[in-house]
């Protein structure tokens, strides 16, 4: 059985429907009810309907051998895995951004308020600016209206969170999209329907070209 926690919500959807695309279809998934399991024995394969943020969790654990995951949340922590394709979906980008008017101080320990902590330290490392982050849990882009901090670092999608707070985006730092995610030792000992759902997704995103 291949195990696969797709991230819930309207990403998860089309994520689906990608690999119901590729051979992997699940048709009990499609019912509506509140069930988070569901299983075509016939050609074995399981999903799972998990947290977005939580996807790389039960894949670098195993409980998953592969998962779709945002590029946002591999990089802030980091997991265990193997990112092996780029699905080129739930496309937005990480971003500092700050009131309209705002200038910085470099001379000014530069007040950071974010939900990725780990990100906002590393880029601000890599330029060599000291920082105090503020970790907040989400509605982030209140703080540097409050004053509880200059900037933010988060998701910015179509920009109008941030048009309509009258902020804007200052800088950005890397853009993120949706990635196929496999377990370790799953892709070692469950090659072949890892390999066929990825060659699948790969030809699939050619012809979309
Ligand atoms: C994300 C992000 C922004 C918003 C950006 O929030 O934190 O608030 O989407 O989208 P936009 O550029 O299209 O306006 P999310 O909905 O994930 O909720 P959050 O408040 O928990 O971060």
């Amino acid at each position: 059985m291949l195990n696969v926690a797709l991230p819930k919500g309207r990403l998860g959807e089309k994520v689906y429907a990608m690999f119901e695309a590729a051979g992997f279809e699940c048709p009990s998934i499609k019912e509506q009810n509140r069930k988070l399991i569901f299983e075509n024995e016939e050609i074995g394969v399981r999903y799972f309907w998990v947290k977005p943020s939580d996807v790389a969790i039960y894949v670098e654990r195993g409980a998953a051998d592969i998962g779709v995951a945002g590029k946002d949340i591999l990089l802030e922590y980091e997991p265990d895995i193997y990112e092996l394709f780029d699905l080129d979906i739930g496309k937005c980008r990480m971003a500092v951004a700050a009131k309209n008017d705002f200038r910085d101080d470099p001379q000014k320990t530069l007040r950071v308020a974010t939900k990725f902590s780990n990100i906002a330290r590393n880029y601000y490392a890599s330029k060599g600016r000291d920082i105090d982050i503020i970790h907040l849990n989400g509605s982030i882009e209140i703080a540097p209206i409050l004053g509880l901090s200059d900037v933010i670092v988060d998701i910015v999608e179509t920009g109008t969170t941030l048009k309509e707070n009258n902020l804007s985006v200052f800088e950005t730092i890397v853009p993120i999209s949706a990635r196929l995610i496999a377990n370790k030792a799953s892709y070692k000992f469950k090659s072949e329907p890892i390999e066929a759902i990825l060659q699948s997704l790969a030809r699939m995103a050619k012809e979309q070209k």
